[in-house]
């Protein structure tokens, strides 16, 4: 296989988009990060900036090593600016229509060689490959928030996925600092997510149970199982809508009651308390 070139086109410009394509940055890549809205990657740039230069202030990042990286992400409005990137990551909203209709424009504009791997946590690759010109280069590489830290990228080939794109997502993770592993197959909600989601229900139903109080079983959970956050504080960074979201997918795709998000979460979700993004969700942002 040809070596892999250390270009990446980003499409989506939320947490996740903007924070992927400031960590390929850091690592030398040329990075294109496209939105539809030019306000949503002015406001990537600003925050994802905004923590690298955290990092020169604690003498974790040199200054020169950081505007370097600043530099080497170009945004843009339009999709051809994903023309000669080697690798392209999806970070859209988690609705089929949206990303099918992203799709038809990252075809579009993507080189016939380029891997292209959606972050989708709840549709696996063959729920949206017939939306590809090739689906054979096309799979999940799934990463976690924040993505600038969480080290993990989840490398999640499809039936149609050929062998030499999944060596390609796990040589282009390794590219950019990240450990990946690679599944056998799809299965709902890969690794991590399926741990990590059966335990927050877990937590719910022991809350909505009245056996204990969100911020003690946060407690307990840091506390005996080492976690840096508990269940509660940890929905409220990734989205309490985002959370419902991947309950509500794996009802549906699995079939099994585990995953049927309970009032405690969807309560909140319904009065638009989503967690850190509105400032408030199981707790309030200080
Ligand atoms: N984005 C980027 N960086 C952040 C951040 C964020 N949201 N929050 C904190 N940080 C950075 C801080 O800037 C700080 O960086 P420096 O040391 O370079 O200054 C560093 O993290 C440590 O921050 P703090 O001391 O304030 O807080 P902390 O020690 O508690 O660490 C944390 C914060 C890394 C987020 C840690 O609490 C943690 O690992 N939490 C668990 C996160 C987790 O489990 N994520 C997976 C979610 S599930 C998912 O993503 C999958 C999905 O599909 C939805």
């Amino acid at each position: 296989m040809e070596g892999l070139r250390h270009t990446l086109g980003v499409v989506g410009a939320g947490t996740m988009g903007g924070q992927i394509a400031y960590q390929a940055a850091l690592h030398g890549f040329e990075v294109h990060l496209v939105s539809r809205r030019e306000e949503r990657l002015q406001s990537a740039c600003a925050s994802s900036s905004a923590l690298l230069r955290r990092r020169v202030e604690k003498g974790k990042l040199s200054a020169e090593a950081c505007e370097a990286t600043l530099t080497r992400v170009t945004t843009s409005t339009d999709f051809d600016a994903l023309s000669g990137m080697s690798t392209i990551i999806e970070t859209v909203a988690e609705d089929r229509n949206v990303k099918r209709d992203v799709y038809a424009r990252i075809s579009e504009h993507a080189d016939e060689d380029a891997i292209i791997g959606t972050n989708s946590s709840t549709l696996g690759s063959s729920l949206l490959e017939d939306a590809v010109s090739r689906p054979e280069r096309f799979l999940n590489i799934h990463f976690f928030n924040p993505a600038l830290l969480m080290t993990l990228v989840e490398v999640v080939p499809g039936p149609h996925t050929s062998e030499a794109a999944v060596k390609h997502a796990m040589e282009f993770a390794r590219a950019i600092g990240k450990t990946p592993v690679r599944l056998a197959r799809e299965e709902y909600g890969f690794i991590a997510n399926r741990i990590l989601f059966i335990a927050i229900q877990e937590a719910m139903h022991l809350v909505e149970g009245g056996y204990i109080s969100m911020s003690d079983c946060d407690l307990a959970v840091r506390n005996a199982l080492g976690w840096p956050m508990g269940p509660f504080e940890l929905s409220d960074l990734v989205g309490l809508d985002v959370v419902e979201a991947i309950l509500d997918e794996g009802a549906r795709q699995t079939g099994d009651t585990r995953w049927v998000p309970l009032p405690l979460l969807h309560d909140r979700v319904a009065r638009g308390e989503l967690g850190k993004k509105t400032g408030s969700g199981f707790f309030s942002a200080s």
